[in-house]
C-alpha cells in the first residue's frame, strides 16, 4: 500500500513539475526576457569565459574558415564540407523554429531511444552528418567554446523546458502524397535563383571560404544521415524559413503541400553517404 501511495505522489509531483515547466515556457514567450533577441557577443566584457563565448559564436557563424574542410589551420579541418552551423541554425541559433540553441544547454543530457545523449555527442552528431566530417575532440577548445556559447544564449532560461520556438515549426501532414515533379517546379520558381539550378549554392569570393548561399545537395552538401536530408525535417524548415529573408514562421510563403513537394524533390537528389551506423 505504501508503495502505491508513494508512486501516486511521485506521479503527481512529476505532473505538477511538468505543468509548471510548461507554464513558465508560455509565460516567458510573450514577455521580457525575449529569448530570441539578437545578441552581440563582442559587447561582453573581456574575461576568459567571454572570450570562449565569442569563439563559440565565431565557430557557429564562420564555421568553414575555422573548422571547415578548407580551414586556415589544417589541423582543425574537422568538417568535410564548407557549410556553417548558422545556415541551418539561423542567426547563430537565436531564431525561433530554425533549430535554435536557447534551451539546448539546459535540455542535455537527453534520453534518446533509451540512451543518454550528451551535448558533446549531439554537437558531434551534426559534425558527422550535417557537416559530413569528423567529431570535435571532447574536451578540446572548439567543443568547449561551442558549449560556452550555447550556455550563454540560454542563460537564465528555464531548466528542463524546451521553450516555445525550439526545434522546427510543426508541419501538418501533407494533404496529398508529396510529389517530386511538382517540387521541381517550385524549386525552379522559388529557390534556384539563390541555391542554383543544381542546388549547388553560391560560393563566397576567394580568399573567403564557404558559401553565401548553402548547397542543398551534391558533394558539398550535408550527408544522407543528416536531419535535413529527411523529408519531414526539410519540409518543416523550408516552410518556416524559405525563401530566405522574406519568409518567417508568422508568414510562410509556401503552402504546407508546396513545402512537402519541394522537400520531396530536394531530398531525392544525390548527396554524400552518411557514416556507418555505429558512427552516427
Ligand atoms: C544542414 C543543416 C545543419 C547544419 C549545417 C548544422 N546543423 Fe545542427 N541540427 C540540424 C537539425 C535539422 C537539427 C535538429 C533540429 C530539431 O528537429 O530539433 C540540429 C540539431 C542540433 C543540436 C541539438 C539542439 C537541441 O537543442 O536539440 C545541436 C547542439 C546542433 N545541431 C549543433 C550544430 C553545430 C555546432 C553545427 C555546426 C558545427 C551544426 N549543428 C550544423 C541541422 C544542421
Ligand atoms: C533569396 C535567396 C534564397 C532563396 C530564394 C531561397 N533560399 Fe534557402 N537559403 C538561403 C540562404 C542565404 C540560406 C542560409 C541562411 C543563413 O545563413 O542564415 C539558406 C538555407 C537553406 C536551407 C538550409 C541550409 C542547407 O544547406 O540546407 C535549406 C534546406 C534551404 N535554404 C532550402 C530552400 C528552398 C527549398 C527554397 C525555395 C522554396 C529556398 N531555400 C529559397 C537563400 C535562399
Amino acid at each position: 500500500m505504501t508503495t502505491r501511495k508513494t508512486r501516486g505522489i511521485a506521479l503527481l509531483v512529476a505532473l505538477m513539475t511538468g505543468l509548471v515547466g510548461l507554464g513558465t515556457g508560455y509565460v516567458l514567450w510573450g514577455r521580457a526576457p525575449n529569448w530570441y533577441q539578437v545578441r552581440d557577443v563582442f559587447q561582453l566584457p573581456a574575461t576568459p569565459e567571454n572570450e570562449l563565448i565569442q569563439y563559440g559564436w565565431q565557430l557557429v557563424t564562420e564555421t568553414p574558415r575555422l573548422i571547415g574542410k578548407s580551414a586556415s589551420d589544417p589541423k582543425l579541418r574537422y568538417a568535410g564540407n564548407d557549410l556553417a552551423c548558422t545556415q541551418c541554425h539561423i542567426k547563430a541559433g537565436t531564431q525561433a523554429y530554425a533549430a535554435p540553441f536557447i534551451s539546448t544547454f539546459t535540455s542535455f543530457p537527453m534520453i534518446v531511444n533509451d540512451e543518454v545523449l550528451t551535448l558533446t555527442e549531439r554537437i558531434n552528431g551534426c559534425m558527422r552528418r550535417s557537416m559530413n566530417g569528423q567529431p570535435l575532440p571532447e574536451n578540446g577548445h572548439e567543443m568547449n567554446a561551442l558549449i560556452a556559447y550555447m550556455r550563454y544564449v540560454g542563460k537564465d532560461s528555464p531548466d528542463d523546458v524546451r521553450i516555445a520556438g525550439m526545434g522546427l515549426m510543426p508541419l501538418r501532414p501533407a494533404p496529398e502524397t508529396p510529389d517530386r515533379e511538382r517540387g521541381a517546379k517550385i524549386f525552379s520558381d522559388s529557390c534556384s535563383k539563390c541555391h542554383g539550378s543544381n542546388g549547388e549554392g553560391q560560393q563566397k569570393q576567394s580568399p573567403e571560404v564557404g558559401f553565401s548561399v548553402p548547397p542543398l545537395w551534391g558533394s558539398e552538401s550535408f550527408n544522407s544521415a543528416a536531419g535535413m536530408s529527411r523529408m519531414t525535417t526539410a519540409a518543416a524548415f523550408i516552410r518556416a524559413k524559405m525563401p530566405y529573408l522574406t519568409t518567417d514562421y508568422h508568414n510562410p510563403f509556401l503552402s504546407d503541400q508546396q513545402a512537402w513537394d519541394v522537400a520531396a524533390y530536394m531530398t531525392s537528389q544525390p548527396r554524400p553517404p552518411g557514416p556507418p551506423a555505429e558512427h552516427r
